[in-house]
């Protein structure tokens, strides 16, 4: 039986964090070739999304979108069918607004019309943004609208929310039918963005889960200051450490995984962090469960930028991440008792690391790496 739609946080590309503008038929070919060439794929990626720009400026004379024809020669349709081939999904994007955020149309008292469009095109996905929303509506209304409007188009859509986090969307998003909602203003490729973003999601582990994730934004693993974008860091840039802990972030915090670099052109380090497969099972565990967080002992000694994600998984077993944000190297302690496993339990914790992809040993009590500066250590924990 097929996968139910947005069980687990979607895994894919889109084009906004390098290209922004300047996206084209081709540009999407190529990333779905590479999706299959380069493993992606296999690794359980799968919807290769087209971020804003992709339209001409005004509706046609039946109110309809129109894709631009220099960008898109062959039409949404024809490019569709060409990701399909390649068993892989095809997304787009629109607004709730009268425009898009870069102002081109967007889908507001067009919904109805708009989903029906995207399904003939053979759209999978669509990322829904919130700029221009007329004032006198609220955004939960106009999510609800168009969550209604893919629900009844006649085909699967993932409705992918974007308000940024804004407008209380934690307490109405699940029911109003998305799968995924975007909680923080945009992502840029430096560490500050991507410290400031996770930090700003900890308390939140009880807002994610199954059939509607909390999207902490696209990756921007592997761009190294490339982008046409300069708010998202066309100078900017982080390096190796830093990505490999913005993964492992996004993943046991189980947002979606969305690439943002060029994978075309992506490096060794790149592949091996995105191509992740112990990462990628944390993430895609099923029963979606959030990451909770545990401060090292001494508490005293430690600030907020040092702590542990614990995420309980549906085999029983625990994926721990031992998070080192701050500017120094900083022994991370933590006491089996905070897991919920007294000593009398009589069990102990076999550790197997995530990114060496090596067991670690078994432990009694207590396990305390000594983790460098921005980096981190995620274990698969088992009872043992
Ligand atoms: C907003 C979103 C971004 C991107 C741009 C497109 O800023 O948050 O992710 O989609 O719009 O204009």
């Amino acid at each position: 039986m097929a996968k139910q739609l947005g069980l687990t946080p979607p895994l894919g590309w889109n084009s906004w964090n390098t290209f922004t503008w300047d996206i084209n038929e081709q540009l999407v070919k190529d990333v779905a070739d590479v999706f299959v060439s380069e493993g992606y794929k296999d690794a359980g990626y799968e919807y290769i999304v087209i971020d804003d720009c992709w339209s001409l400026k005004e509706r046609d004379q039946d109110g309809n979108l129109v894709a631009d024809p220099e960008k898109f020669p062959s039409g949404m349709k024809a490019l569709a069918d060409y990701v399909h081939d390649k068993g892989l999904k095809f997304g787009i994007y629109s607004c709730v607004g009268t425009h898009t955020c870069a102002g081109y149309p967007g889908s507001f008292e067009h919904e109805f019309q708009d989903a029906k469009l995207f399904a003939e095109w053979g759209v999978d996905f669509l990322k829904y943004d919130y700029c221009f929303k007329p004032r006198h509506i609220s955004g939960e209304l106009l999510y609800k609208r168009m969550s209604l409007a893919l629900k009844n188009c006649g085909r699967d859509i993932l409705f992918s929310a974007c308000n940024w986090g804004e407008d209380n969307v934690y307490h109405w998003i699940r029911e109003s039918g998305a799968h995924m909602y975007r909680s923080t203003h945009d992502i840029r490729d430096n560490w500050d963005s991507i410290k400031g973003l996770a930090l700003s999601q900890l308390d939140k582990a009880s807002f994610t889960g199954s059939f509607c994730h909390n999207d902490m934004d696209m990756l921007v693993v592997g761009m190294y200051g490339g982008s046409n974008n300069d708010f998202i860091g066309r100078i900017g840039g982080c390096t190796d450490t830093q990505y490999k802990t913005h993964f492992a972030l996004w993943s046991i915090m189980g947002s979606p995984l969305m690439i943002g670099c060029d994978i075309r052109s992506a490096n060794e380090f790149t592949k091996k962090t995105l191509l992740n497969r112990d990462l990628i099972a944390i993430n895609q565990d099923t029963e979606g469960r959030g990451a909770y967080r545990i401060k090292p002992e001494p508490q005293w000694f430690h600030n907020d930028d040092v702590f542990m994600l614990v995420k309980v998984l549906s085999d029983g077993d625990l994926a721990i991440g031992f998070f080192n944000l701050s500017d120094g190297q900083r022994e991370i302690s933590l006491q089996f008792w905070d897991l919920g496993l007294p000593y009398a339990s009589g069990f102990s914790l076999s550790l197997y690391d995530c990114w060496e992809h090596k067991e670690l040993g078994v432990f009694r009590e207590r396990f305390a790496p000594t983790v460098p500066a921005h980096d981190c250590l995620v274990v698969r924990a088992k009872l043992v």
